[in-house]
């Protein structure tokens, strides 16, 4: 919808409407699809004229019937261009939606007007306080589209379009007057609310999306359009949906291709069928990509395998997956304990337990049990990848592929290259990214990659803060009204204790530095048996068959005792104290990890965060926030820490250097 089209579609429907030899037209796209949106790079530009609601308008009030026909797909924007005309028609396999929501913003072209007066209330408030794209099929149950069709929609529609001249009808135009405020329509504007003030925890856009559609109950049309328009300005001004347009472009940025030569992906291999392995086969067969999974054991395997048919079969159930995919799914992953079975496996994964000695076994016998050309990748969370591809005689074509847990539903990936890793393996694991509808994020070898490497940081320092004296309540309490969704301790309990004990441990084996006061408590904690949830017990008490967390009397003598014992003296400790240390931390090693050259870009940081660790989405990743704060704020405030908390807060010097010239952490 740049202003090149805008213009065009004035002028040409202008024209339409002035020549006597047009009885009725078509708005038509050619290529991929009907338009799919607004052009986001635009919004931080001056608008330039025409605006949207200018070409809705001489859609609307156009007096030869337009009919749009959709193909692809008709998204915001687009969306509200096909509802502005008088009849839609769609091939069954396009999709529309309003996806503004999920960049912080509302539609602002007459979406959130004229959808309650076409497919009724619930509806409306369903599909713009989603931002869900739905399939042609709903869309016609929902009332928005009129027909549907296989094969060409041009022809299709033109031919609907000679039917209305037949038969006489006209343009055929959203009523004007208000739906009316019922008691009904409050209550579920109501309710509405409610549901997103917890779903969409800190998010204005949802809420102010709901303004928007209340006012079709009591406004005519084209005086509700201008409110909308007033609402959808004041979102597009927003820091969220600034936040969140940087959030969608970091994305698009780290997942857009080099140029070069990349290999075919026909079958691949995941070797280990336990958390990690099982949800990785799901993702391959859901991009219809057969897989050998393999196992130490019959009865590992069967266990693997059951575990995939009845996350299938329960996505089928609430039907959420056709009968015949989940099929088709189940049939592509074959179980093999045969040492020759992954002889036809473009790729394999490996995600067996996290063990050096073991990872080099079995990439010794990968690296003769797989074709020539064959991607070797590890799913290891914390293991050299380097040493790892010593081991084989082809370090070319090892990567790591590090997928977040579970597998199947998050979506972020890191893509490592080691040393030796070939471009065209790097770029080949890129492409499956994509094709597995992940967001890869290319990463370096360092201890932790990205993600995990900034993690152990914010949660140590979550640590220290708890032996200040802060409670694990607080700061969890202040990290989720940050916006996380939960705060380091929970996490903590959730994840298992003894899953960090066990890297802790691994890492001061290799040598890492790591703090020894920021480990104690969850050290004794693990050596106390309290290991989170799993025992009812952790940072918080649990009571039998319930999550969530209550203060543990236990917990609270252990970090004063700890505390004691190091001399800390222990203060009150305000949420601003709480929320800037541990972000601030992320801050810093983010950007030491750009430094580094771990990290491409800040933005790829960000998106680590935003798709891995629940960073708020209307935040926009860690590093942007600091981007917001000001660069020479966060300095100065580090540089205060620095003098109370000592070398651990020295700003990193890319930090420094950026700040200094004025040049954003976040590109
Ligand atoms: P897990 O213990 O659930 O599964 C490992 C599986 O590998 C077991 O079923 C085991 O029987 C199998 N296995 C062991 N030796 C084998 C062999 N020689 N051949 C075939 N299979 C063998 O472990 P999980 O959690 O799935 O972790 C696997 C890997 O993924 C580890 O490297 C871990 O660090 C990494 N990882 C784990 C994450 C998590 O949240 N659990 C997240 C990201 C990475």
């Amino acid at each position: 919808l740049s202003q090149g089209v805008r213009q065009g579609m004035i002028e040409a429907v202008a024209a339409r409407g002035r020549d006597d030899a047009v009885a009725a037209a078509v708005v038509a796209c050619r290529g991929d699809t009907f338009i799919a949106g607004g052009d986001i790079a635009e919004f931080d530009r001056p608008a330039q004229p025409p605006h949207l609601p200018e070409v809705i308008a001489c859609l609307a009030v156009c007096d030869k019937p337009l009919t749009a026909a959709i193909h692809g797909n008709a998204l915001g924007g687009g969306l509200e261009v096909a509802l502005a005309c008088h009849y839609r028609v769609a091939l069954s396999d396009a999709r529309v939606g309003f996806p503004e929501v999920k960049l912080g913003l509302i539609p602002g072209a007459g979406g959130t007007q004229r959808l309650p007066r076409m497919a009724g209330l619930r509806s409306a408030l369903e599909l713009i306080t989603s931002g869900r794209r739905i399939s042609a099929s709903e869309a016609q149950a929902m009332g928005i589209v009129d027909r549907l069709y296989e094969g060409d929609v041009l022809e299709h529609a033109n031919a609907y379009a000679r039917a209305l001249i037949e038969q006489g009808s006209g343009p055929c135009r959203t009523p004007e007057p208000p739906l009316g405020e019922t008691p009904e329509a409050e209550a579920l504007l109501e309710d509405y609310r409610r549901r997103l003030a917890r779903r969409a925890r800190g998010q204005i856009a949802p809420q102010a999306a709901i303004d928007a559609i209340a006012l079709a109950l009591r406004l005519p049309l084209t005086e509700g359009m201008k409110k909308e328009r007033a609402i959808f300005l004041e979102c597009r001004e927003s820091e969220q949906s600034r936040a969140m347009r940087h959030a969608f472009l970091a994305e698009r940025a780290a997942s857009r291709l080099p140029d070069g030569e990349s290999r075919a992906i026909r079958a691949a291999a995941v070797i280990g069928a336990g958390t990690m392995g099982t949800g990785i086969a799901m993702c391959l067969a859901n991009a219809d990509i057969p897989v050998t999974l393999m196992e130490t054991g019959e009865k590992n395997l069967q266990r693997g395998l059951a575990v995939i048919r009845e996350r299938y079969e329960g996505m089928a159930q609430k039907g959420r997956l056709s009968e015949e995919d989940c099929r088709r799914r189940i049939g592509l992953v074959r179980g093999s304990l045969d040492e020759g079975a992954p002889k036809e496996a473009d790729l394999a994964i490996e995600a067996v337990f996290e063990d050096m000695a073991l990872k080099k076994e079995i990439f010794g016998w990968l690296d003769r049990a797989c074709p020539p050309g064959a991607i070797l990748a590890t799913n290891t969370s914390s293991l050299d990848i380097d040493e790892i591809a010593a081991s084989v005689s082809r370090p070319r074509d090892v990567l790591g592929m590090h997928f977040f847990s579970p597998a199947h539903v998050m979506r972020l990936l890191e893509i490592v290259r080691g040393a030796h890793t070939a471009p065209e393996v790097l770029l080949t694991a890129m492409k499956l990214a994509r094709r597995i509808g992940k967001v890869g994020v290319v990463a370096g070898v360092c201890d932790g990659f990205i993600g995990n490497r900034m993690l152990h940081q914010y949660v140590y320092e979550a640590n220290r803060l708890l032996l200040e004296g802060a409670t694990p309540d607080r700061i969890d309490g202040a990290m989720r009204d940050f916006g996380f969704a939960m705060g380091p301790f929970q996490v903590g309990d959730l994840a298992g204790l003894d899953v960090g004990y066990g890297i802790r441990k691994e890492r001061r084996r290799r040598g890492v530095r790591i703090d020894p006061a920021a480990c104690l408590v969850p050290d004794r904690l693990v050596e106390m048996g309290r290991l989170g949830q799993k025992t009812g017990g952790g940072y918080y008490r649990y009571a039998p068959g319930d999550r969530s967390p209550h203060p543990a009397p236990e917990t609270e003598t252990l970090i004063a005792q700890v505390a004691g014992g190091l001399g800390v003296r222990r203060r009150e400790i305000d949420v601003g104290e709480i929320v800037r240390r541990c972000i601030y931390m992320l801050v810093n090693e983010g950007a030491r990890i750009v430094q580094e050259g771990i990290a491409r870009n800040g933005g790829d940081i960000d998106v680590v965060w935003l798709h891995g660790y629940g960073f708020p989405a209307w935040r926009g990743g860690p590093m942007y926030y600091a981007d917001r704060i000001g660069l020479s704020r966060v300095l100065e405030e580090m540089h205060e820490l620095e003098a109370r908390h000592g070398d651990r807060w020295r700003p990193t010097s890319l930090l420094e250097e950026r700040a200094r010239r004025g040049e954003a952490l976040s590109e």
